[in-house]
């Protein structure tokens, strides 16, 4: 079976910032971990691009509507570039070639299934939500209570989507686990929107309101709404209008995964999958939903505030791996994250510096000094024991909660097994053992190249920057299957590489 991930595509009309660097990353390690288990993965990312508001800003900034997005795209490839994720596409939906005939392919299934209907409407729209709102959901000022502006009422004739019809069948899918939303809490919130019942939606505006946008197909006086073009792109990215190979197997025959954040799982969870159904595609196999990064004491972050960090500046200050092992080993994923300099800087230290990178740099130091040679003969049988479970363990559960896309407890499994690889070091001391007992040490020591190679082929998908430093230090080959990584054999392992130094300590910086 092959891996399908995918991100949102994240709207450009502001900076990227840092809730689209969380999900990059969330996304791409799960699509490592993929890769690393021998899967053929394909993952997703991208801009979305349509929208009253990008057109409305490209207007006040006098420039074309194309250069606007050409420009404010190239910030979300870069930074997904600069986060070193491992993308295989990057999507865009003004794209007109390859993103426009799968929304229009989708639309005529759902209007031939007699799914789309014409109606007079009459409601408040938010540009900002990009969504129709009720009378009741307005504040007592009339405004939107996201955006708090006062929002006008719109009275025009538009095409519909009969999601009602599905609201069943989406409930169905959702209680079997045909469709899983992870975590357990956002399951049931989006069951108790199913309980409520869904309406039908708005699926297209007059064109004249919305220039800029995917035209209805056999109606080009209707611009589709820009969540009917921008769900699209899960599979436009894949060819699907041409029936493609790699639609075929990328999502056909694959157990696909979409990566979102919590204010837009009901477009996923409920509009996407009813598309699906009345167009007789298949449906992804499960929904991750994150969390939000706030601002410390759980503030949103906003301009206004002035608590807005910036991802390329954080990168830059702080560097990819002790981001990602922050943002990892912190709070599980599903749960909203305070984010905090001086606690991703006391973390990261403490993780990468002191205990992973002081157990590196005494093997490599100890083994140099020492001479001792990468052998699986001779060993202490018992302590080989020992460290065969230990590692055994790691794996296992490893896979347990990778299997469950519980990134941050998978991660809390390696750094159990750091600490169970200092805590061996203090127990053997071979900077003693070394002048002591010489030939203890030769029986004993190449356990700790093995726990150390282990535990540099357990962090491949979660640090990628950081295992390829261990990489160099111990001299592994990256290009290994599972099975020969997760190997006791040292075939085709020889001697230690170069000296390195694996994390450099950071400093609070801000
Ligand atoms: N364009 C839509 C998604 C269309 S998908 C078919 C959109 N874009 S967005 O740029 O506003 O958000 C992109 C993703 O970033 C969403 O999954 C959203 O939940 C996530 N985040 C936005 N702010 C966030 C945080 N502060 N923290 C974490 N993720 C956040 O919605």
């Amino acid at each position: 079976m092959n891996d399908y991930f995918s991100t949102a595509i994240h709207y450009i009309n502001g900076n990227p910032h840092m809730g689209h660097l969380y999900e990059n990353l969330l996304a791409d390690i799960l699509a490592r971990y993929s890769r690393q288990q021998e899967k053929d993965v394909f993952l997703l990312t991208g801009t979305d691009e349509h929208g009253i508001k990008n057109y409305r800003k490209s207007q006040e900034l006098g420039v074309s509507i194309k250069d606007f997005c050409d420009e404010k795209a190239s910030f979300y490839l870069n930074l997904a570039k600069k986060l070193n994720m491992s993308q295989d596409d990057f999507i865009r939906t003004s794209d007109k070639i390859r993103h426009f005939p799968s929304p229009q392919k989708i639309w005529e299934k759902l209007e031939k299934k007699g799914d789309i209907y014409k109606k007079n409407y009459e409601a408040y729209y938010c540009v900002g939500c990009e969504r129709f709102l009720k009378d009741s959901e307005l504040n007592d000022k009339g405004e939107c209570p996201v955006h708090l502006k006062k929002l006008e009422k719109v009275k025009e004739e538009n095409y519909f989507f009969r999601l009602s019809k599905y609201n069943d069948l989406i409930k169905e899918k959702i209680i079997t686990n045909e469709l899983r939303i992870i975590p357990d809490f956002r399951k049931n919130e989006v069951l108790s929107w199913l309980d409520e019942g869904l309406l039908d939606v708005s699926f297209s505006r007059p064109r004249g309101v919305l220039p800029w946008g995917v035209p209805v197909s056999n109606d080009p006086d209707h611009t589709m709404y820009v969540w009917c073009d921008a769900l699209s792109n899960y599979i436009s990215a894949l060819d699907y209008a041409g029936n493609s190979e790699k639609y075929q197997k990328y999502w056909v025959n694959a157990k696909k995964a979409h990566i979102i954040g919590k204010d837009i799982s009901r477009f996923h969870a409920c509009i996407w999958i009813g598309m699906l159904l009345s167009a007789e595609i298949p449906l992804p196999n499960i929904i991750l939903v994150h969390g939000f990064l706030l601002a410390e004491r759980g503030v949103k972050m906003s301009k206004s505030l002035g608590n807005v960090k910036d991802p390329f500046l954080e990168i830059e200050k702080y560097g990819d791996d002790a981001l990602r092992t922050y943002l990892f080993s912190q709070i599980s994923v599903g749960n909203d994250l305070e984010y905090s300099e001086k606690r991703l800087v006391e973390l990261t230290n403490s993780i990468l510096a002191n205990s992973l990178g002081n157990f590196i740099n005494r093997v490599y130091v100890l083994g140099k000094k020492n001479n001792i040679k990468i052998s699986s003969k001779d060993l202490d049988q018992k302590e080989l024991d020992n460290f065969l479970s230990a590692v055994d363990l790691m794996w296992d559960e490893l896979d347990f909660y990778m299997q469950d896309f519980k990134i941050t407890e998978a991660f809390q499994v390696i750094i159990k097994t750091i600490n169970f690889a200092n805590k061996k070091m203090d127990e053997w001391k071979p900077w003693l053992l070394a002048k002591d007992n010489p030939e203890k040490m030769k029986r004993v020591f190449p356990l700790f190249y093995y726990l150390a190679r282990q535990l540099a082929y357990s962090l491949e998908a979660f640090l990628p920057t950081l295992f390829i430093k261990m990489s160099k230090i111990l001299n592994l080959n990256p290009k290994l299957t599972l099975k020969e990584k997760q190997d006791f054999l040292f075939a085709d392992w020889k001697d230690l590489g170069e000296k390195e130094v694996l994390f450099t300590r950071l400093e609070l910086n801000n």
